[in-house]
């Protein structure tokens, strides 16, 4: 008898396994982490076979824990690092370039060519003109790679974000399919009339032959071949790992906030079935479609939060654990007065500066470890600051917060969070809210839950924090952060 869901998560830095029981309970997870190239100063590059084998070598680990075989699996879900673009030869699967990451920063030049037409870019698919999203990495490719665009026009490429590469690796290329909520992330995909957009494919000079089918998020993907699990198995959830992650949080109805801290923090705010549209910079998305039936969001992005504290660990070699960090911090207090802007990759929302880079403030001579490392997790939650306070200029009524992700282990980083905020902050039972998003999307589409109402009651609250600062000790600590932000980066 078939009991178990399984689930792929294939992120920036690690690629992960969970096997979920049929109640939303992890059973067993694996994680691999695989190498990031730097080939010029902004470029990140993954080798499409690392995201591919590290995968499969997780799901393969997660059945073997547990004795559990393919027939055991009712449906697989995939969720993704979004945006990240590949393109390979649909006859041998070989990639024609390494896979170019979201946070790569090669395009910002070539971005200021459609300048002129931003407006219209951002009415169509709800994003910013900006390097993140997907078309102008395909346009790169198409540009710089010798064959790559001649190859394209004859239909012999295709292209894919993550789910997209599993999917066809994990079906042996039977299937070149993606979801609503991966696509939308690419800037080629209108997001109102739900189809790719033809005159963005003529504007960005892309072939539509590269593209792959839209499917909703719980839906038939195809099979597994049955080589790699031991036996054919059904793929029924796909989608991008934030959105993954607020359904993951059971954050169905209108106005729910969930924040995923992980490589980057990603705010989304379910905004039901109007795709709402920002005056302060933040991005409209898909935030799953079910049945035909579409739930748009508002997301905030930014693109540095445990990669901070990874470049505190790895780069500074300040710690050697990153769970070090809750002790130090607990040391330093709040009114610390470093401050750490961590434009690595540029400022993501509601700046949208993709030339920033980073820098620290404030620093005297007694300033020193703990300091910097309580820095790093302030930068994150003051970060997290900015995108509620537009998410609040939009319309947003926040009363309460859910996050999830890697960081929020860290008990004195949510108190922060929370305070900082001055809004309640929810931690789940259950972190791995991305994995769980897609195990649910391919339970819905398998039969195993009747409806979104049935998932919702599934979710449990592990420990709820409340502010416990006045309101001009908050104001304090952020104007702080808005005073060292607005240092480097350009007007908002
Ligand atoms: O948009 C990028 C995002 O999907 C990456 O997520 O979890 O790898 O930080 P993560």
């Amino acid at each position: 008898m078939s009991k178990y869901l399984l689930s792929f998560d294939q992120g920036t830095t690690s690629s992960r396994a969970i096997l979920f029981g049929l109640s939303g309970e992890v059973i067993a997870q694996s994680q691999e982490e695989f190498e990031q190239h730097f080939p010029n100063p902004g470029w990140v590059e993954h080798a499409p076979s690392d995201l591919w084998q590290t995968s499969l070598k997780c799901a393969r680990d997660v059945l073997k824990q547990v004795g559990a075989r393919a027939s055991d699996i009712v449906s697989i879900g995939i969720t993704n690092q979004r945006e990240t673009t590949l393109i390979w030869d649909r006859q041998t699967g070989e990639p024609v370039y390494p896979a170019i990451v979201w946070q790569d920063r090669r395009t910002a030049d070539l971005c200021r060519q459609w300048e002129g037409q931003k407006n219209e870019i951002s009415a169509r698919t709800g994003l910013l003109l900006d390097p993140y999203f997907s078309a102008t990495k395909i346009r790169w490719i198409l540009d710089n790679v010798e064959g790559a665009r001649a190859r394209a026009e004859a239909g012999e490429l295709a292209f894919g974000t993550v789910d997209t590469w599993l999917i066809w690796q994990l079906t042996g290329g039977r299937s070149h399919l993606t979801d609503a909520t991966n696509a939308c992330r690419t800037m080629l995909y209108n997001i109102h009339e739900e189809c790719w957009d033809a005159d963005l494919l003529s504007l960005f000079d892309i072939p539509a032959s590269l593209l792959p089918e839209v499917q909703d998020s719980a839906s038939d993907f195809g099979k597994t071949l049955s080589g790699w699990l031991g036996g054919a198995v059904q793929i029924g959830g796909v989608a991008g790992d934030q959105q993954a992650a607020l359904i993951g949080q059971g954050c169905f109805s209108e106005g729910m906030i969930k924040s995923t801290y992980g490589t980057g923090c990603f705010m989304v705010l379910n905004t039901g079935r109007e795709a709402v549209t920002s005056q302060h910079r933040l991005l409209t998305t898909i935030a799953y479609r079910i049945n035909g039936e579409t739930t748009y969001a508002l997301e905030g992005s930014i693109f540095m939060a445990g990669a901070t504290i990874q470049w505190i660990r790895d780069g500074l070699q300040l710690i050697k654990d990153a769970k070090e960090s809750q002790s130090l911090a607990e040391k330093t207090g709040y009114e610390n007065p470093v401050y750490m802007v961590p434009a690595f990759a540029g400022l993501g929302a509601p700046y949208w500066d993709p030339d920033a880079r980073g820098a620290i403030f404030g620093l005297s001579r007694d300033s020193g470890i703990k300091e910097l490392v309580t820095a790093g997790l302030q930068a994150v939650c003051y970060q997290t600051r900015d995108l509620l306070s537009a998410m609040e200029g939009d319309g947003a009524k926040a009363a309460e917060l859910r996050v999830d992700g890697g960081m929020v282990k860290n008990d004195w980083l949510v108190q922060f969070l929370c305070d900082v905020l001055g809004v309640r902050v929810t931690r789940p039972q259950i972190t791995e809210t991305t994995a769980l998003g897609v195990a649910y999307l391919a339970g819905i589409q398998s039969g195993v839950y009747q409806s979104l109402d049935e998932v919702a009651g599934l979710w449990q609250t592990e420990r709820v924090f409340v502010p416990k600062i006045s309101k001009a000790k908050r104001d304090k600590l952020y104007d702080g952060w808005k005073d060292a932000v607005g240092r480097l980066c350009r007007p908002a």
